[in-house]
C-alpha cells in the first residue's frame, strides 16, 4: 500500500495549492530525504561488545500521544492512544533491534495533525539482528506529516491554527447542529460561547483536501486494522469531515476536527450510482459522543437524497459495525412495508418445535422485503440480513425456551452456510486497491468475522469436531451480538 506515500508527494510540487502551502511552508520539510540527527549519531555509539540483543516489542518502546497545544509536546501523561500492532511497521520478527533503553515518543497534533518524534535510547548495538531502521519505520506510520526538528513541530501549533478552518473553506456543508451545554468546561469565561457540529463533504481530489487526508493516514493506519489508503487522485472518493466550532461575540474563534468518513462514489458494472464507506474514524479523544453516527446519518441523508442505489461500508470495526447495525435497526423499526414480513417470520419459530425444519427457509425475509428496504433506506442486502435477525428477535418470546432454541438453530444455520455453503467459493473476492484501479466492487461485509474461512474449509475434511466447535462459538458470539443491540434498541425506543 505504500505506493500512496510514493506517489502523492510527486503530486504536491506539481500542483500544490499555495494559499494552504503557505500557511504551513516553514514546517513543510519532510524528514524523507534527510537523515535524522538521532539516527545518524548511532553509528558512532555502536558498541564493539555485542552482548545478545533479544530486541523490544514496537508497541512497548512507543507511546503515541495525541496533543492539542505546544505545552503538551513532550509531557507523558498527554492524551495517549493505543495503536494496533506496531510490529508491522518493522522489519525482522516485528521487533525493535539494536538498541538499549529504547523510547520513541511520538506526539500527532491535531491542530494540523503533523506528528514529532522524541527518540531517546542509551546505546545502540549492531549485534546479529543489525539496527533497526527507526526512521524507515516512523516514516511508514506518518508520512510526510512527520517533521524532523522538534522547534518546527512546535511552530506548527500556532502556524497550523486555521488549518482544517482553510481546508474546510471550500467544502459542502451538510449538517449544522448547535451542540448546548456539553462543552461547559471553558464556561468559566464570562463571555458566552457557543459549540456547532458541523458535517462537511468535499472531494478528495483537491490539493488542500488531499493533503489533509494524508496527515489523517497515520491515524487510520494506528488505529483502524488492515486498511489501505485510499488513491487521493481517484475524482470518486469524498470526504465527510465533523468539525466542532467554537464561537463567542466575535464569530468563530476556533474549529477543530472531530473525525472523518472517506466514502467512495461509483457506478457499480450495472451502471447503478453507490456509495461506499471505506475508512470511518472518529479522534480518540471525540470517541463515545455520537459523531461516528451523525457521519453515517449524513452519508445516508446524502444516500437519500441522490436516491443512490445503495450504501456499503469496507471491512468495517466490529465497533463500527454496531453502531452502524443499531442506526439501521431504528430505521427499519419505522419502516412500515416490512412489519408484517417479520411477525410471520417470527412466528415460525415462536410455534411449537420446529427444530427439524429448515427455519432459513422460513424464516428468510422475502425478496420484495429486501427490495423495499434496500430503494427506500438504501441498506443493502447483506446488511439487511444481519438486522433481520434481530428483528426477529425482538418479535419472540424470551422466555419459551423452545422458540431460544429454534432461534438458535436459525442462527446456526446462517452461519453455517457462510462457512460451508456456496459462498466459500468466493473467499477470495476481496477489494483490494491498485494504483489507478477504478474499478471498485461492491464490497461483502465478511459473514464470519475472526473465522478465516479458507482455514475453515481446510479444516473441514479432516477434523469435523474442530468445525462444530467454530461453529459453536461463532454462533455463541453472534448470540450474544444480537442480544447486545436488542437491549440498545429497547432501551432507546421506550
Ligand atoms: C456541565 O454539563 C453537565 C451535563 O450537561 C452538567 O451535569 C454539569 O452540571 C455542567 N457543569 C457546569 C459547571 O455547568
Ligand atoms: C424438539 O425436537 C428435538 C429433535 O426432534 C428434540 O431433541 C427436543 O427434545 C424437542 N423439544 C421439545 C420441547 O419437544
Ligand atoms: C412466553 O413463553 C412462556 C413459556 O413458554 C409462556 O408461559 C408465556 O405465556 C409466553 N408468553 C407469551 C406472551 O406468549
Ligand atoms: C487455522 O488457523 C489456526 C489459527 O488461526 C491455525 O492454528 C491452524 O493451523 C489453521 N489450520 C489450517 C488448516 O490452516
Amino acid at each position: 500500500m505504500w505506493w500512496f506515500f510514493e506517489k502523492f508527494p510527486i503530486l504536491v510540487f506539481l500542483s500544490l495549492d499555495l494559499r494552504v502551502a503557505e500557511q504551513i511552508k516553514e514546517v513543510e520539510d519532510p524528514i524523507c530525504t534527510v537523515d535524522h540527527p538521532v539516527l545518524a549519531r548511532e553509528v558512532g555509539q555502536q558498541e564493539a561488545a555485542a552482548q545478545e540483543d533479544v530486541g523490544v516489542e514496537a508497541n512497548k518502546c512507543i507511546k503515541i500521544f495525541l496533543v492539542t497545544s505546544k505545552e503538551e509536546v513532550g509531557v507523558e501523561d498527554s492524551f495517549r492512544i493505543v495503536p494496533i500492532d506496531l510490529s508491522q511497521f518493522f522489519d525482522e520478527d516485528g521487533q525493535v533491534f539494536g538498541y538499549k533503553n529504547l523510547k520513541i515518543n511520538v506526539f500527532l497534533s491535531t491542530i494540523s495533525f503533523h506528528a514529532y518524534a522524541d527518540i531517546t535510547f542509551e546505546s545502540s548495538c549492531d549485534g546479529e539482528k543489525g539496527i533497526a531502521n527507526l526512521k524507515s519505520a516512523l516514516q511508514k506510520i506518518f508520512g510526510e506529516s512527520l517533521v524532523k526538528e522538534k522547534d518546527d513541530f512546535l511552530k506548527t501549533f500556532s502556524a497550523g491554527t486555521d488549518y482544517i478552518r482553510n481546508v474546510i473553506s471550500n467544502g459542502v456543508v451538510l449538517r449544522h447542529e448547535v451542540t448546548k451545554g456539553e462543552n461547559n468546561k471553558s464556561n468559566k469565561q464570562l463571555e458566552a460561547e457557543s459549540f456547532t457540529v458541523e458535517v462537511i463533504r468535499m472531494a478528495v481530489n483537491s490539493m488542500s483536501v488531499g493533503k489533509l487526508y494524508c496527515r489523517l493516514v497515520p491515524l487510520v493506519l494506528l488505529l483502524v486494522d488492515d486498511i489501505s489508503p485510499i488513491d487521493v487522485t481517484d475524482p470518486g472518493w469524498e470526504i465527510y469531515l465533523a468539525v466542532e466550532s467554537k464561537s463567542n461575540d466575535h464569530g468563530v474563534v476556533g474549529i477543530k476536527l472531530l473525525g472523518f468518513a472517506a466514502v467512495y462514489r461509483f457506478h457499480d458494472n450495472t451502471g447503478n450510482l453507490r456509495l461506499r464507506i471505506s475508512q470511518i474514524l472518529v479522534l480518540p479523544s471525540y470517541q463515545g459522543q455520537g459523531h461516528g453516527r451523525l457521519l453515517l446519518e449524513v452519508i445516508n441523508s446524502v444516500a437519500l437524497s441522490e436516491n443512490v442505489y445503495d450504501v456499503t461500508v469496507e471491512k468495517p470495526s466490529d465497533y463500527f459495525q454496531h453502531v452502524r447495525t443499531c442506526f439501521d435497526m431504528h430505521r427499519l423499526l419505522d419502516f412500515e412495508p416490512i412489519k408484517h414480513d417479520i411477525s410471520s417470520a417470527a412466528l415460525h419459530l415462536n410455534q411449537g418445535n420446529l427444530s427439524k425444519k429448515p427455519f432459513k427457509l422460513l424464516s428468510d425475509p422475502p425478496a420484495t422485503a429486501v427490495e423495499d428496504v434496500r430503494r427506500s433506506l438504501k441498506i443493502n442486502k447483506k446488511q439487511f440480513l444481519q438486522c433481520w435477525e434481530i428483528l426477529i428477535y425482538l418479535e419472540l418470546n424470551h422466555s419459551d425456551s423452545q422458540c431460544m432454541e429454534n432461534y438458535r438453530t436459525l442462527i446456526k444455520d446462517g452461519r453455517r452456510e457462510g462457512i460451508l455453503g456456496k459462498d466459500t467459493g468466493s473467499g477470495g473476492k476481496q477489494i483490494t486497491e491498485v494504483p489507478n484501479d477504478y474499478d471498485h466492487e461492491m464490497t461483502s461485509v465478511a459473514v464470519c468475522p475472526n473465522v478465516n474461512v479458507d482455514n475453515m474449509s481446510a479444516e473441514v475434511e479432516g477434523n469435523q469436531d474442530t468445525l462444530e466447535e467454530q461453529l459453536r462459538q461463532l454462533v455463541d458470539k453472534r448470540m450474544k451480538e444480537i442480544m447486545e443491540i436488542a437491549k440498545t434498541i429497547l432501551l432507546n425506543r421506550q
